[in-house]
């Protein structure tokens, strides 16, 4: 075995929302291992695919945007044009930090119809799109995106918190769908994480900092590179025979 190969050499990647946080700490990754990467956002793409051009030929900067129908199929199309293939989904996206946390009696439906737009149906839409890619290709890793609040609960972001449940279940029954055509599929469930986004919401890291933190095992705060190392996990060979999974990566706060 060659231990210091690039890990990726041969795959493509879409990574959605990868224009910051998480996202891009994982295509940043999937790069370095040698993956052909889509850098998928509705904004900041193009800017973050010209600073990873500088390390990484194999990227591309395309607007997909995981609510519309039309923009997600393009999106999996030019990928298959430039890059011959789509091998690795990870379901990044997602409204979170912008959302205000608020009493669920006062939550507004139309909040909720946002949320699920993107962190449920865009995931749904994604999936559906890669699909017969992976199926024919008898190859394939969908990584999603949950949250440890989907296990321990929250005040607040009901409306969130329902749709990161949405994901745990989700990534199982997807697993059971798609496991005869080698598709993998599995969850990284990420504790507080320090991004761009979260650490600029005071509204979000005074309502849950010293919650989390003090539920932690690991007491120090949480960088995206920590939770993209699991991410990263999910699309390597190493985890060629687990599906329907879902990994905590929050410093040990949740038990499952
Ligand atoms: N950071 C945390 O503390 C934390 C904790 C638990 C779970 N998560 C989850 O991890 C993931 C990444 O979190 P983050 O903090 O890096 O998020 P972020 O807000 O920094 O990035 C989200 C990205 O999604 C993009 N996006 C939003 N709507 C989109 C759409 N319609 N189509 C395409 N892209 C869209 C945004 O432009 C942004 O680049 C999310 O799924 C989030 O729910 C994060």
């Amino acid at each position: 075995m060659e231990l210091n190969a690039r890990r990726l050499e041969g795959r493509t990647a879409i990574v959605t929302g990868a224009a910051f946080g998480i996202g891009y700490a994982a295509a940043e990754r999937f790069a370095a291992e040698g993956a052909n990467v889509v850098i998928a956002d509705i904004k900041g793409h193009e800017e973050v695919v010209e600073r990873l051009l500088m390390t990484s030929p194999n990227v591309m900067a395309l607007r997909i945007d995981v609510r519309d129908d039309d923009s997600v199929a393009a999106g999996v199309a030019r990928t298959l044009e430039r890059f011959g293939s789509v091998d690795i989904l990870v379901n990044n996206a997602a409204i979170s930090a912008e959302l205000r946390p608020t009493p669920f009696e006062e939550q507004a439906i139309d909040d909720w119809r946002r949320v699920y737009e993107v962190n449920v149906l865009g995931v749904f839409r994604m999936c559906r799109a890669v699909s017969p890619h992976m199926r024919r290709a008898k190859w394939g890793r969908i990584i999603n995106l949950a949250s440890g609040t989907a296990f321990k609960g929250a005040p607040g972001m009901l409306h969130y918190i329902a749709s990161k449940g949405a994901i745990l279940s989700m990534t199982r029954s997807l697993a059971t769908e798609f496991g005869n055509d080698n598709v993998l599929v599995n969850c990284v469930s990420p504790g507080l994480t320090m991004t761009e986004s979260v650490a600029a919401a005071d509204h979000i890291t005074g309502h849950f900092q010293d919650f989390a933190m003090s539920t932690r095992i690991l007491r120090r705060a949480a960088t995206a590179q920590d939770v993209a190392n699991a991410i990263f996990f999910f699309a390597s060979a190493d985890s060629g025979f687990v599906t329907g999974q879902t990994i905590t990566a929050d410093g040990g706060s949740v038990f499952h």
